[in-house]
């Protein structure tokens, strides 16, 4: 199967199988950000954004992104980095696996909701699980890169 779609702003066409996800479609075109781990839409290491939305690249049908914008976290560098830099300032920095889904929930988040509340934070990172932390490090990273402009 073919369609044409948008990855990080550049028009690209996709082959790919009957049936395929978008994480190994993204993966196998050189995305290599998009990483996977459960592979079955409970841990969210494989979130990318669809139109500006996170979703689970290993629960969404290659099939479904024709004519829309996926980003993946190459085209976010240097927000990343810069999210980045406050979890380092709170300690909350460990093994990193989870980093690639979370940083792309993070980001988004950033852009959708304004002064969240802990609690509106959690919810909107439900689906971001992290096996290292108690979150508390991380919510507090969170905090502070939220209000900054
Ligand atoms: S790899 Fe997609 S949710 Fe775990
Ligand atoms: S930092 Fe290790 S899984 Fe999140």
């Amino acid at each position: 199967m073919e369609l044409e779609t948008t990855i990080n702003g550049r028009r690209v066409s996709l082959t790919f199988a009957n049936g395929e996800f978008l994480a190994e479609t993204l993966r196998r075109y050189g995305y290599l950000s998009v990483k996977r781990g459960c592979n079955t839409g409970s841990c969210g290491l494989c979130t990318v954004w669809l139109d500006q939305r996170p979703v689970l690249s290993c629960a969404t049908l290659t099939a479904r992104v024709a004519e829309h914008q996926i980003t993946t976290i190459e085209a976010l560098q240097e927000e990343a980095e810069a999210f980045g830099r406050y979890m380092v300032a709170q300690g909350a920095e460990q093994c990193g696996f989870c980093s690639p889904g979370f940083v792309m929930t993070v980001l988004a988040m950033k852009r959708e909701l304004s002064n969240p509340t802990p609690e509106e934070i959690s919810h909107y990172l439900a689906g971001n699980l992290c096996r290292c932390s108690g979150y508390k490090g991380q919510m507090r990273a969170i905090q502070e890169f939220m209000e900054v402009e």
